[in-house]
This record gives C-alpha cells, structure tokens and sequence, in this order.
C-alpha cells in the first residue's frame, strides 16, 4: 500500500519542514510555467496551510557532468560548465513565489553544503525553499545512498509529487526514503488513481492513440493493452515507422529504425489504424492529413475508454497543427469516455493549439508523466513508487 500524505500525518508534522520532490523538467527555451509546476501547487499550499516549511527539490534537463571517476564526495563533483548553467532551477524563485503568493528562498549549490541545515532554515524567514538542479550533484542518477542521506538533512520527513520521474531510481526518488518518513503527495495520489481507473477499465470500444517522437517508447503500453484494447490510432513518428516497415517510402521523416523487428507482429493487424494521407514538406512528413483526422475523430467519438500519448505532428510549426488539433477536438467533444491523456508534449499542445481553453472536463484526466505514464501503463513497477509502500 502506497503511504499517503493523510491529514493526520500533517498534523504530526506541524511546525516541522518537508522535503518535497517536484518535476519543473521544462526543455531549455520553453515556458517555464508549465502545467507540471501547476500540478504541484495544492501540495505546496496544503503543507503550508499546516504550518509546514518546504524545501522543494527537482531535475531539470540532462545535465552531462565532465568530471569522471567515483564520488569522493558530492561536493567536488559538480562541473560548472556553461551548458549545465542553462539548466539551473534559479529562474523558478521568482515564478513560484508569484504562484504561492509568498517568497521563496532559492538554496544554491555551492550553499546546500552548509554543515547544519536546519540552522541554515532556521536563520531564514521564508517558508518556502528551492534547491538547485538535483542532476548537478553526482549522486543523484546513480541513486547512491550518501546523497540520499545528504538530501534527507534538509527535512523532517520527505514527500514524492513527482510522478513523472518515478520511473528513475534516482537518489532524491528512491533512495532517499531510507532516510525520512516518506508519503505520496497529491499529485501523485491523483496520477495512481486515474491511472489504475483506466487500466482497470472495461468499457468498450477502448481506443489507445499513440504519436509522438518514439516508437518504441509506446511498444510497452500497445503490447499491455493488446488484447484488451479495440483500436490503435497511430500517428507522429510511429505512424511513419510503421508506414516504412509496410514498405511505404517515408522520405526523409523521422523514423524509428531499431523499432522496426519490434512491429512486425503488428503489421496488419485489424486494431492498429495507419495515417490515410500525410502532410508533407519538402521530403519528410509532419503531420497526418484531413482523412486521417476525420476517421481517427470518429473512431474517438464512440469510444468509452481512451488513452491518449503523443501528438500526431510537428503541431509547434505552422502548419502542421491541424493532425493533433483535431484529435483534441474530439477529445474534448467526448464528455462520456474515461480518457487519460499523458506526455509534456501532448499536454502543451492544448495550451499551444487552444489558448483559450481552460482545463477540460473531468472526465479526462491529464498526467504529468512523459515515459512515467507509459511505463505505468505498461504494468511496470515505478521505483518512486515502490519506495513509498
Ligand atoms: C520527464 O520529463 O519525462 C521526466 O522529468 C524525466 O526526465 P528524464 O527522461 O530526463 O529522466
């Protein structure tokens, strides 16, 4: 049994400071007010709102540490160099102060040495903390006990809301609950349940649209729900993956070659729908066409359960927004079917393709998860998760 943040332990923990692992992994050159960061605000409020002080902890980016060789120390660790500045987490201070309406003190790397932590949060008036990139210390992807135990001095017990770096066993995921008393926030609470809903679910048609960069990112979740599922929409670069291995010629597109062995018992098969028309420019296709939309929309209209990763083109560029558009539309036009809808990518394109939209209905569930979701999906045991049981 997954432990809960329940309001019992809150009232424990009265006066005292949670260590709270969030996800702000935004690409460099994104907004970085993304609906991750929103999904964490009523963790953030309802700790405070008990007279809790946090200290929030993230990743960003894929940060490459130039230094070799095993951990002396985390300390000397850390190469500064200037590509790894970009991903710093300073340029969120100022966002999240504005979102929880009170400072927030960002801790950087060179002070998260300091010997006595608590003194150091003792000394300082704000209730809220920020530490750097989780990724700039070495010990962090090599989940590796000491800086678990580092980490953990900067709490009186610890809290995951980050669902969608649950699938790494990293430090500040898994190791770190050897060290604290240790809950699911709520926004993790809210992705198991509606995950769990939707892999438990029996309604029928149950359609799974898969798009996006990878293929064999979604192999999992296509192979967990064969049987189960009715209808496969494919499109994105899946759609050309599978066109290719037809024997179509792709031209230049973004193909996922390693995948090809992988597909092959799919090929053919009556549940997987391929792209009638493509769009084109120049050589490499970027989106699917009119037809495609039309039939994907309507197999989406009858549909009761659906899950949805991965947009169906290149929807940033002019042009080619029409594929995913449409599939949003008729999404959002469903308002009977239990839908989770999943990836950083997926998501944005709501906000990037109807502005104006506020959240959908609450029959659709969005999840923060990227590849968490799929592996989830997939029927995988998520360490994030298995750590807090
Ligand atoms: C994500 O964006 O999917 C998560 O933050 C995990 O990031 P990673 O793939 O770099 O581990």
């Amino acid at each position: 049994m997954i432990k809960y943040l329940s309001s019992e332990n809150l009232k424990k923990f009265s006066g005292k400071t949670c260590l709270l692992r969030i996800d702000l992994n935004v690409e460099l050159g994104m907004p970085l007010d993304s609906y991750r960061l929103e999904a964490v605000l009523p963790t953030i409020r309802l700790l405070l709102k008990n007279d809790v002080r946090v200290v929030l902890m993230s990743h960003r980016g894929r940060p490459v540490l130039k230094l070799e060789g095993q951990m002396k120390g985390v300390k000397d660790d850390w190469d500064f160099d200037r590509g790894n500045r970009e991903l710093s987490l300073a340029p969120f201070t100022k966002l999240l102060a504005k979102k929880i309406i009170e400072p927030v003190c960002f801790i950087p790397y060179e002070k998260s040495f300091v010997l006595d932590k608590k003194k150091f949060l003792a000394e300082h008036r704000e209730r809220v903390f920020l530490l750097e990139n989780l990724r700039f210390y070495r010990g962090e992807e090599t989940n590796d006990d000491r800086f678990g135990e580092f980490l953990s001095r900067w709490g009186d017990f610890y809290v995951n809301d980050a669902f969608a770096v649950s699938h790494r066993a990293d430090a500040s995921i898994a190791a770190i609950t050897k060290f604290l008393p240790s809950y699911a926030g709520l926004l993790l609470e809210r992705e198991v349940k509606n995950l769990n809903k939707v892999m438990k679910s029996s309604d029928h048609p149950f359609t799974v649209i898969v798009g996006g960069a990878k293929v064999s990112d979604k192999l999992g979740v296509v192979r967990y729900f064969w049987k189960r599922a009715d209808d496969f929409l494919i499109g994105g670069s899946p759609a050309n993956t599978f066109l290719e291995a037809e024997g179509m010629d792709v031209g230049d597109s973004l193909v996922d070659t390693d995948a090809v062995p992988m597909i092959l018992p799919y090929l053919n098969a009556k549940k997987i729908h391929l792209p009638e028309d493509v769009k084109y420019r120049s050589t490499k296709i970027l989106d699917v066409g009119p037809k495609t939309v039309k039939a994907y929309a309507e197999m989406i209209r009858r549909s009761k359960t659906i899950v949805w990763n991965g947009p169906m083109g290149w929807f940033e560029r002019k042009g080619f927004g029409n594929g995913t558009r449409g599939i949003w539309k008729a999404i959002l036009g469903n308002t009977k079917a239990h839908i989770v809808v999943g990836g950083g990518e997926t998501v944005t394109s709501l906000r990037t393709l109807y502005p104006k939209r506020c959240l959908p209905g609450s029959n659709i569930f969005l999840s923060t998860g990227g590849g968490a979701m799929l592996d989830y999906l997939s029927g995988k045991k998520l360490p994030g998760i298995e750590a807090l049981k």
